[in-house]
């Protein structure tokens, strides 16, 4: 059962296959999201500054009956933040937001602010210092591992260039019809596991009539189709809902794509 599965991340960290996408639930409903997830086998939050509902993941997280030790909480630095300081400072006002005393997961939300996203600056000095600030947490026991988001392969080398600490995952975006292999291939061969973000496209593959005729053929959902392909690339995925009868079926994957079918599915556009 996949909620059972972990991956083991280079430094010897299991991180639970599945993850709950947190994007766009609020701060008031995440607390009773993430104790549906958990009561329904969940072991993995993914969340961020970005989101502002890191308090309520974290009243979540202490409210959900499961054991700390036992769940896994991913959160992001802001992509707008470049500077050591404000990186530092933005680790711990996290960690206090979430009221945890560690984070499991810790990654640079984006290489470049939202705003400039489509920019040709890397920041690639603001992202090593980010970076610097990322390595000094988790020597500190403060964060249990560090990773990066939406890093493009410059920007995964210019941090492999000067760490100390290699990043043990990259998060990206990657769903049927998505899917970018070159990065994942370079991503894998530095030693990082992949993250499939949007791994229903945000929702827009549900309604796509391709897939919701492979899916029938497997007697699946929509989503169940979406998530078993990313786990069969390898990749982690972390589909969002905060409906509880979604969290099930998302997480009810135990079937196989064919070959034939994953060949499909990997050349759609
Ligand atoms: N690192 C980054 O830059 C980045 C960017 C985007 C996302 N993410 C992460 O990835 C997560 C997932 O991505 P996403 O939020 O963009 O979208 P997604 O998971 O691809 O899709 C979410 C949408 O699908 C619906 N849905 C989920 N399961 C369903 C089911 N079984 N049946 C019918 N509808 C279902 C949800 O509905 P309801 O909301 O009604 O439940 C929601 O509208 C985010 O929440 C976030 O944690 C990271």
């Amino acid at each position: 059962m996949i909620l059972e599965e972990t991956y083991t991340l280079s430094n010897g960290v299991e991180i639970p296959k599945l993850g709950l996408g947190t994007w766009l639930i609020n701060d008031k409903d995440a607390r009773q999201a993430v104790k549906d997830a958990a009561e329904i086998g969940y072991r993995h939050i993914d969340t961020a500054q970005a989101y502002r509902n890191e308090s309520g993941v974290g009243d979540g997280i202490r409210a959900c009956g499961v054991k700390r030790e036992d769940m896994f909480v991913t959160t992001k630095i802001a992509a707008e933040i470049k500077s050591y300081k404000k990186a530092v400072e933005s680790i711990d006002k996290s960690l206090k937001t979430l009221g945890l005393d560690y984070i499991d997961m810790m990654i640079i939300h984006s290489p470049k602010p939202w705003s400039l996203f489509h920019g040709n600056d890397h920041y690639f000095e603001g992202n090593r210092e980010a970076w610097r600030s990322l390595e000094e947490a988790y020597k500190a026991g403060k964060l249990r591992a560090i990773g990066l988001s939406n890093f493009e392969k410059a920007d995964i080398d210019n941090i492999l260039e000067s760490c100390t600490v290699a990043p043990m995952l990259n998060q990206i975006l990657a769903h049927i019809g998505n899917t970018p292999f070159e990065l994942i291939r370079y991503t894998e061969e530095k030693g990082m596991l992949v993250e499939a973000y949007s791994p229903l496209a945000h929702g827009r593959l549900l309604r796509n009539k391709e897939v919701m005729k492979i899916a029938a053929k497997y007697g699946v959902s929509v989503p169940q189709l979406c998530v078993r392909y990313t786990l069969q690339l390898g990749l982690l995925p972390l589909p969002k809902t905060v409906h509880p009868a979604y969290m099930k079926n998302n997480s009810a994957v135990d079937f196989e794509i064919s070959e034939e079918d994953m060949t499909f599915l990997k050349n759609m556009k």
